[in-house]
């Protein structure tokens, strides 16, 4: 009481003297806050040893705990349960199985922590949004934040608090399949729709009882795996993981997200999950982060095949010390933590530091005042899958669509394609839509592709379809390649027949929704099965072929580019998939979306980025020995930041407000955008730096800035941003972040390739 007192004393005379330096609103937080470090110390204070390090563990709630738990283990975890000896759990679904579980843990347990449910909720709980990959193509930071509010509404109403997402790995490897649970290759943009889905889900008050915490994941590197096979050894130096793999992270944790997860992978020998750098130096110390580091399933258990630790005792050991907070299904410190600090192994202040930031969480959550406060079945009811949610679901998947191609503006559809044929395996699957990840979606609940057309096609309009060929034979890689490839091609001929009299074909092709996601790298970016055969024979049979692609990560799309005149990327784009590709077919919206991710001319090419250094021999003429490939060009088919839309936009002169800055000062960079299209369209003009000599090598060009602006047909906006100090800092060579002097390329354009080009310096 006495410290509150002081405390607010202390505010007043402050805010005081500096007047707006402090608002009312973050003296208000603040004081939160430190009534919430008041009440996490006196309830770590009546904890015993046993029941801290209880809250350090969290369970896989697939035992029934509504019903009576069955099998040794399952009975092991209820009395560990009703003993308070579990801080969370994953995977309990729904009011009634939340209010369980918390009920059987507060109505049973000496000490009454309320448990905290986390599940992945990566795009969407009922109603599903675009893959994250897909939804990043629309660069709409709003947009972002309203699905992953939605989410949150959703997730809230079925008694869960906590979602492991998102996910800010930088990827630039299309073969590692959780590409596309990401915001692709670059750490700018990742960093921005981080921050954006952290505020979606999380809003501005977490206790609330529709906003859920979120997790930043996966700490870190995770998305630099070796040869793109998952969960493969990570070799970075230090300034990659300062440079590329962190700065998502570090905008994650000032934007105060919740908690974090650290991830399967070691980086340079030692394991993310004992990596004391990483979680206790890095997040926890230099960034001064206060919430908890879960481990990512089993990870610390983990620690014993990667070979650091020789049993469970020792990955605790290792894992404790390096800072993981909460052992997910690792068993790890269930069975050997308590014991560690008995023996004096493990200092108990490690454990109080878990268990306090554990604590923090539940109390920011709310969970100590109502730990039934997610539980209301007239919410579950209200909230899933509301007519509301569908119409955010749509525009995610409309604003999600990226253009690759539209030869002779076949695209939007015009009144002569009075007949259509609609092709491909994957044309009328209500499933695939909904990806990898999809939550609690429903089966085969999506909008196929084909009912979109049927739906928005102007009257008249004739609509035949055939499947031509199944995707795969529905048997997982893995298991035997030759199994999941489908061989069979008797649907072809109806195929061909179809697309025969039809004026243009849609061609829906790509990937089964469980071919991205976790553990599904691949070596081949193709189309599986006798896709290539299929479209070949369509294609054969009419010159007016689009492809529309569905897909989680970038496929090599070189044997059918110039094939076709149309190609329509739609992801996995979620509930309203095959409304929104449907919508951009016959020009009801007009695509925007933008490459998040470089598309490679074949998968030899991978990892490939824009924003790659420029190496000692960038080129070459007609020598051989430079850096490039013999047999094929090293630039991406697509490039990052690459779409196109029914609107032509011509950038002029890049306008500078002055040609140097200095220290505290800044550069104004403008451009004039025009819309010489005849309808109205919108684009994302796209801001790129280039260091030209740093004290360490520096990316050829790196994302800077973004803004998407609508612009009526003949319209002209001027697109402004602002350079300064901040934005050229890197961590340099004197191992801290600073901007070195020197000369500095601006470009800007609608994607990383096309810009216009001008240069400054700073002083
Ligand atoms: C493992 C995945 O790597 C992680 O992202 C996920 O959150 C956990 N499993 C829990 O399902």
């Amino acid at each position: 009481m006495k410290k509150d007192y002081l405390f607010i004393c202390a505010v007043l005379m402050v805010s005081a003297t500096f007047g707006q330096d402090i608002s009312q609103k973050t003296a208000q937080k603040t004081q939160k806050s430190v009534k919430i470090e008041q009440k996490v110390d006196s309830v770590l204070s009546l904890m015993t040893l046993e029941e801290k390090v209880g809250q350090m563990v969290q369970y896989n709630g697939s035992w029934d705990v509504t019903g009576p738990a069955t099998g040794a283990d399952n009975q092991q975890r209820l009395e560990r349960l009703k003993n308070g000896l579990v801080g969370s759990m994953l995977n309990v679904l729904s009011v009634n199985a939340t209010r369980e579980a918390q009920r059987i843990n507060m109505e049973n347990s000496r000490i009454k922590i309320p448990l905290i449910f986390g599940y992945d909720v990566i795009h969407g709980y009922k109603t599903i949004f675009p893959v994250p990959l897909g939804e990043s193509a629309s660069w709409d930071l709003d947009l972002m934040k309203r699905t992953a509010q939605v989410a949150a509404h959703e997730t809230a109403a079925a008694g869960v608090n906590w979602t492991f997402a998102p996910m800010m790995d930088v990827s630039r490897d299309a073969r590692w399949g959780r590409i596309m649970e990401g915001a692709g290759e670059d750490p700018f943009l990742n960093s921005k729709i981080a921050v954006a889905r952290i505020e979606g889900f999380q809003g501005d008050d977490l206790s609330a009882a529709n906003t859920i915490a979120a997790c930043a994941k996966h700490f870190a590197g995770y998305g630099f795996a070796e040869a793109g096979r998952d969960y493969n050894t990570v070799n970075v130096g230090v300034y990659e993981l300062k440079n590329t793999i962190l700065p998502p992270f570090k905008a994650a944790a000032d934007a105060g997200v919740a908690t974090f997860m650290n991830s399967f992978n070691e980086i340079d020998g030692v394991p993310a999950t004992a990596n004391a750098y990483l979680q206790r130096d890095i997040l926890k110390d230099k960034w001064g982060y206060d919430g908890f580091v879960v481990s990512d399933w089993g990870s610390i258990a983990e620690l014993i095949p990667h070979g650091v630790a020789k049993d469970k005792e020792e990955a605790a050991y290792l894992a404790v010390e390096a800072g993981s907070d909460m052992d997910m299904e690792g068993g790890a410190y269930e069975k050997s933590l308590e014991k560690l600090v008995k023996s004096g192994k493990v200092d108990e202040k490690l454990v109080d530091d878990a268990v306090r930031r554990i604590l923090r969480v539940k109390f920011r959550l709310g969970l100590f005042d109502d730990p039934y406060k997610y539980c209301d079945e007239e919410v579950e009811k209200s909230e899933m899958y509301s007519q509301a949610n569908q119409q955010v679901a749509l525009e995610a998947a409309q604003k999600s669509i990226v253009l690759l191609k539209n030869q002779d503006k076949l695209l939007p559809f015009s009144a002569s394609a009075k007949n259509i044929a609609v092709i491909g395996p994957l044309a009328n699957d209500k499933d695939s839509p909904l990806g990898n990840w999809r939550a609690q979606a429903t089966a085969n609940s999506a909008v196929s592709v084909l009912e979109g057309i049927k739906d928005r096609a102007p009257k008249g309009t004739k609509i035949t379809y055939t499947e031509g060929a199944k995707l795969s034979t529905g048997k997982r890689a893995f298991l035997d390649p030759m199994t999941f490839n489908e061989q069979n091609t008797s649907g072809f001929k109806e195929a061909v027949s179809i697309a025969k009299a039809a004026d243009v074909v849609v061609l829906v092709v790509g990937e089964d929704a469980f071919q991205t996601g976790e553990g599904r790298s691949q070596t081949d970016l193709g189309f599986a099965g006798v896709q290539d055969a299929l479209i070949n024979a369509v294609t054969a049979a009419n010159s007016n072929v689009v492809l529309v692609l569905m897909n989680g990560r970038p496929m090599d799309l070189s044997a059918h580019n110039e094939q076709v005149k149309g190609i329509v990327e739609s992801w996995f784009l979620g509930s309203q998939h095959g409304s929104a590709v449907a919508d951009v077919l016959f020009g009801n919206y007009n695509p925007s979306g933008k490459l998040p991710v470089s598309f490679p001319r074949n998968v030899g090419q991978e990892p490939l980025y824009y924003n790659q250094k420029s190496t000692g021999r960038p080129e070459g003429g007609a020598q051989v020995t430079w850096s490039h490939y013999e047999d094929l060009r090293r630039d991406a088919l697509y490039p990052f930041g690459f779409g196109l839309s029914y609107s032509d936009f011509e950038y002029a002169d890049i306008n500078l407000d002055k040609d140097s800055f200095a220290q505290g000062e800044k550069i104004t960079a403008s451009v004039e955008v025009k819309n010489t299209g005849s309808v109205a369209g919108d684009e994302v003009v796209q801001l790129y730096l280039r260091d030209l000599v740093g004290s360490i090598t520096r990316p050829i060009k790196e994302l800077k800035g973004f803004k998407k602006i609508h612009l009526e047909a003949g319209e002209t906006k001027t697109v402004s941003f602002t350079i300064d100090e901040k934005l050229i800092s890197f961590f340099t060579k004197n191992k801290i972040w600073e901007a070195e002097p020197g000369d500095f390329k601006v470009f800007i354009g609608g994607n990383s390739v096309d810009v216009q080009e001008s240069q400054f310096q700073y002083n």
